[in-house]
């Protein structure tokens, strides 16, 4: 297929995915509940007469092109997010949210737009494409839970490779990163509870004050990264929640803490985890207390790329893309849970530039994020490459 025709094709239907992208940022849903969006899926891919079904109660998936023969015809599925976050969106754009405290806050809604616009471009060329498309609308990334969910039901059992793509707005518009190995990182979520006992504000060498053992353990935490872990390798704990006592006069009895930690191999994780149990326990231990570590089990493994098939897609987009938008860029320390995807199936996830150079960058997950729209193009593009690159 020329270069050139696809080209056409995808610029026919770019104001459709613009337009795509304002309906859906209006109507933002958490994770789980994106009923609305489901519903406003399933009606666009019925539009263009594509069969669309749902493996769990929201969000669905698709085909598109021949059935797949095996050894001759492959399956390769495309993969959107479509949740949104409890953020206020505070950007002022006539398509802002309808759902008060609820918002794109992340660009899901530009993934899925430039989705569904990669759906008609490929319907279109039903007859002529080299493989059978599995279009993935997957609910829930941002509670972690969305691609486990759908691999528990099958969603990869017929699936021979797997592309998806992420917008960011800390990367100028104009910039894509489709670069073999480690993209995202390995993610966990952690909890620790002190327990000391609680007392009179005016006699704590009758209590066990929590507060401040839980406060000696998050400056102690922070010689964690920086005395253990090898400088040249990535790591990052963070605290992000600290809950303790509610009455300034009562020494807390519990402090409750809540974080995460990330990096690239399960080397680092272990060491992490385990430097966490020992720093909370000697801690609480100095100051005569107990603490308790929990570990959520099935946080994300690292997002890692295929090194042939990034090399495949690459090479095609290069065609349908300027070839000096291609750039490094550095590893990120956020997680994607699209790598659960890459352990069952060869798969690569590509980070797309969407902040307006011209404006001040707001991050994902701001009230003031927003996705500029000639990024849409770009995602549009790269959804195309690598089915077409087959
Ligand atoms: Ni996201």
């Amino acid at each position: 297929m020329e270069y050139s025709r696809i080209r056409q094709e995808a610029d026919r239907v770019l104001d459709r995915v613009v337009s795509m992208y304002h309906d859906l940022h209006r109507i933002p849903e958490l994770s789980l509940e994106e009923y609305e969006t489901t519903e406003y899926i399933r009606e666009r891919l019925k539009e263009m007469d594509i069969d669309s079904f749902q493996l769990d109660r929201t969000g669905c998936v698709a085909y598109i092109g021949p059935e797949p023969v095996e050894g001759h015809i492959k399956t390769v599925a495309l993969r959107a997010d479509i949740d949104g976050l409890p953020v206020l969106e505070e950007t002022g754009l006539p398509f802002a949210s309808c759902h008060e405290g609820k918002m794109h806050a992340c660009g899901h809604d530009g993934h899925t737009a430039s989705l569904l616009g990669a759906a008609m471009v490929l319907k279109k060329m039903e007859n002529e494409l080299p493989v059978r498309v599995k279009l993935i609308f997957q609910a829930s990334e941002e509670n972690t839970l969305g691609a486990c969910r759908l691999l528990d039901k099958g969603v990869l059992d017929d699936v021979d490779e797997i592309f998806g793509l992420h917008l960011f707005s800390d990367i100028p518009t104009g910039t894509i990163s489709l670069e073999e190995g480690p993209r995202m990182a390995r993610t966990e979520k952690f909890e620790v509870v002190f327990t000391g006992k609680g007392g009179h504000g005016a006699k704590p060498h009758l209590a066990v004050d929590a507060t401040v053992m839980a406060a000696a353990f998050v400056m102690d935490l922070q010689t964690l990264v920086s005395r253990e872990i090898d400088p040249r390798d990535a790591a990052v704990v963070s605290i992000g929640s600290f809950q303790s006592g509610n009455q300034y006069n009562v020494i807390s009895q519990e402090a409750v803490l809540e974080g995460t930690s990330r990096c690239y191999t399960d080397e680092i994780s272990n060491h992490l985890e385990e430097g966490i149990r020992r720093k909370a326990d000697s801690v609480a231990a100095s100051f005569r207390g107990q603490a308790r570590v929990t570990y959520q089990s099935r946080c994300h493994p690292p997002v890692f790329n295929d090194g042939r098939l990034t090399e495949r897609i690459l090479g095609f987009a290069k065609n349908l893309l300027d070839p000096d938008r291609f750039k490094k860029v550095k590893p990120l320390m956020g997680g994607e849970d699209f790598s659960w995807y890459q352990t069952k199936v060869p798969g690569v996830f590509a980070l797309v530039g969407c902040g307006n150079p011209d404006q001040p960058v707001w991050q994902n997950h701001h009230g003031r994020f927003t996705i500029d729209e000639p990024a849409l193009r770009d995602a549009l593009m790269l959804h195309l490459s690598a089915v077409l690159s087959v």
